[in-house]
């Protein structure tokens, strides 16, 4: 049983597990990154960090006509439940045995409010334990904290990090983040969408390379990890 990892562009994710599709964050209609509609995408769970638009995005259409789970923090499943999208509400530090893995929510240090101006509740970050026990960290938006060290102490195989700056994490601290959690992998990822996010991510690899034990990947849209 293998694990693909995918990289759609800016912060929009897949990963196939256990014969399960999930895509995280799943931002495709207007996403410069990304070259096709949304309405060719299909999934069994969407899962969602928090609500603001590059994130949330597609989530009501895809689940509406694929009915696709949501798994999400509270707030934003009791949102996306009004409009009748069947959810699975989590909070922050719980963690729940799904059939494709274990799903923790984790920490992430950012604001979270719908597009129409609503409280999502606080932002998100995933930790998943595939069923053959591949560890992957989803942090979502988040700036850098230093109990990011209390997940790397779970054995992280791939973590998939933000490096654009001015929102979130720059290099620099992305650069310690990588430290912090020892993954064997790092996907960086929220960068080169807009102006204030331009990043080179070869650069920052290269520093990861020199500086750390992990193994930095950067990925073109649609290009996948193995697990
Ligand atoms: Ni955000
Ligand atoms: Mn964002």
């Amino acid at each position: 049983m293998e694990t693909v990892f995918t990289y759609y562009g800016h912060a929009t994710l897949g990963l196939r597990t256990a014969e399960t599709k999930l895509i995280i964050d799943p931002w495709f209609s207007g996403n410069p990154w990304v070259k096709f509609s949304a309405k060719d995408v299909n999934a069994d769970y969407l899962l969602v960090t928090h609500a603001h638009g590059d994130h949330l995005g597609d989530t009501v259409a895809i689940a509406k006509r694929t009915d696709a789970t949501v798994i999400s923090n509270f707030e934003i499943c009791e949102w996306l439940g009004e409009q009748g999208i069947k959810t699975h509400s989590m909070h922050l530090g719980g963690d729940f045995q799904f059939p494709f893995g274990r799903v923790k929510l984790t920490t992430a240090m950012h604001g979270s409010s719908f597009p129409d101006k609503s409280y999502g509740g606080n932002p998100v970050g995933f930790l998943i334990t595939t069923l053959h026990g591949k560890k992957i960290y989803l942090a979502g938006d988040t700036g850098l904290f230093g109990d990011m060290a209390l997940i790397g102490r779970e054995g992280l195989d791939l973590a998939i990090i933000p490096i654009g700056g001015n929102y979130t994490m720059g290099p620099d601290d992305a650069l310690e983040a990588v430290k912090l959690l020892a993954p064997k992998q790092v996907v960086p990822i929220h960068y080169n969408t807009f102006e204030v996010i331009k990043q080179d991510p070869h650069t920052w690899a290269a520093r990861v390379s020199a500086e750390t034990n992990s193994e930095p990947v950067v990925l073109k849209p649609g290009e996948t990890v193995v697990l």
